[in-house]
Order: structure tokens, then sequence, then C-alpha cells
């Protein structure tokens, strides 16, 4: 499978939502990475249902949704509901991981679990045969436009080392600060789904740079 490209709306324009959809429609990203903050798991508060609601009504491609707040089970099923195609849940929010997994797969949607950058792969050997997808942040959760992680490319090679050795077919996501600099050697050690937020939304030609990611 060739990789898959994420942007994160977080940076989109909020007050041209319908417009930054049509950009992404548009172009070769292979997924909406959409971004949940409650202010709580993270020190920042983002959007909730309604935003989801425009993007359920607007977007043509499937929404992987990246819940960075506490308690997710609570609204798992909401999230489903507003036309989320994943969900990833922090490990960090979820003292019973393997029972929010199998939630998100009954509701019919892909389970992925996400972790921050203290977060050792490690942790994963237990869960890794349950989950479609491990997003690993490369920045800390929170805000767009952060720096990238140079530790992340260790944790990507550890990760992708284990889900060969228990022949997983979990995808990993990296998330936080990707640009065409590091994407590349991302991808060569098994990244196989890259957000990008400000790298894509800053650019004079969003399109255009979601290519040049895309075809890497
Ligand atoms: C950070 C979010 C990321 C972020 C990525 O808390 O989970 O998805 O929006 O944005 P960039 O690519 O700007 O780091
Ligand atoms: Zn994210």
């Amino acid at each position: 499978m060739s990789h898959l490209i994420a942007p994160s709306v977080l940076s989109a324009d909020f007050g041209n939502l319908q417009r930054d959809c049509e950009m992404l429609n548009n172009s070769s990203c292979d997924w909406y990475h959409v971004d949940i903050m409650d202010g709580v798991f993270v020190p920042n508060m983002s959007f909730g249902f309604s935003v989801m609601k425009s993007l359920q009504q607007h977007a043509k491609k499937p929404l992987d949704v990246h819940l960075m707040i506490v308690e997710p089970d609570k609204y798992l099923e909401e999230f489903k509901n507003h036309g989320a195609t994943n969900l990833s849940v922090h490990i960090e929010a979820c003292p019973h991981l393997h029972r929010t997994i199998q939630k998100i797969k009954a509701l019919g949607c892909k389970a992925g679990v996400a972790i921050n950058p203290h977060t050792s792969v490690s942790l994963l050997e237990d869960i890794i045969c349950d989950v479609d997808i491990v997003l690993i942040m490369s920045v800390n959760p929170g805000y767009g436009g952060q720096k990238f992680i140079e530790n992340t490319y260790m944790k990507t090679h550890k990760l992708k080392e284990m889900i060969v050795r228990k022949n997983s077919d979990a995808l990993i996501e990296i998330d936080g600060g990707v640009n065409l600099e590091n994407a590349s050697k991302l991808i060569d050690i098994g990244a196989d789904v890259l957000v990008a937020g400000n790298f894509v939304f800053s650019s004079s030609d969003p399109v255009a740079t979601i290519a040049s990611l895309k075809k890497l």
C-alpha cells in the first residue's frame, strides 16, 4: 500500500470551512484528520459536534477523528453518528483500552490508539493485534504548527518491528510537525499515514503541497 496523506482540519480557515473542504476534496489527500481537544487532556480546546456536522456535510473523504479528550467512551457513538470513519483514542486517557477499542469496532469504525511523545511503543505489545491504527504523536498534542520531535524516528522503527513480529495489520500514522523534510524518512521506516496541518494550510498552494507529500 502506498502511504496516505491526512491534512489536519485544525489548521483550516473555519470562516471558510466549506471552501477548504472543497480544496481537500479536489486534492490527492486520502483522509481528513479531525482533531478534537477538550481543554482537559490537552491544554487547548478545538471544536465539537457542530463543526463535525459541517465536515460530514462537505467532506467527500473519510474522517479520521483523533480524540484528545478524557473519558472518550462517553462520546464514541456520537462521533460515529457525526460521520467518523476512524476513531483514535489516547492510551494515556484510557484505563480500559481493550474495552474502548472493542467498543469502537462494534460501532463499525476503524479503531486507533494514539500515544504521546513520552509514551513507549512497548506498551502496545498486548493491544497491537486488536487495533487498526497506531497514531504516534510527533509533537505534544494541543496545537498545530509545532516542531517535529526527532525521537519519533526511533519509535516508528520499533513499532514497525513489533507490527511485523506480531503479524498485525495496524497502520502507523504520524501526527505533528510533518513536512517534506521528514516525510520521506518516515515513509522509509514504515509510516503508512502522514498527518499535516500547518505545512499544508500555510502553503501558498495547498493542493500542490498535498500532491508533493503524496508522491514521495
Ligand atoms: C496536535 C494535533 C495535530 C496537529 C498537526 O495536537 O493532533 O493533528 O493538528 O498539525 P501540524 O502538522 O501543524 O503539526
Ligand atoms: Zn491529530
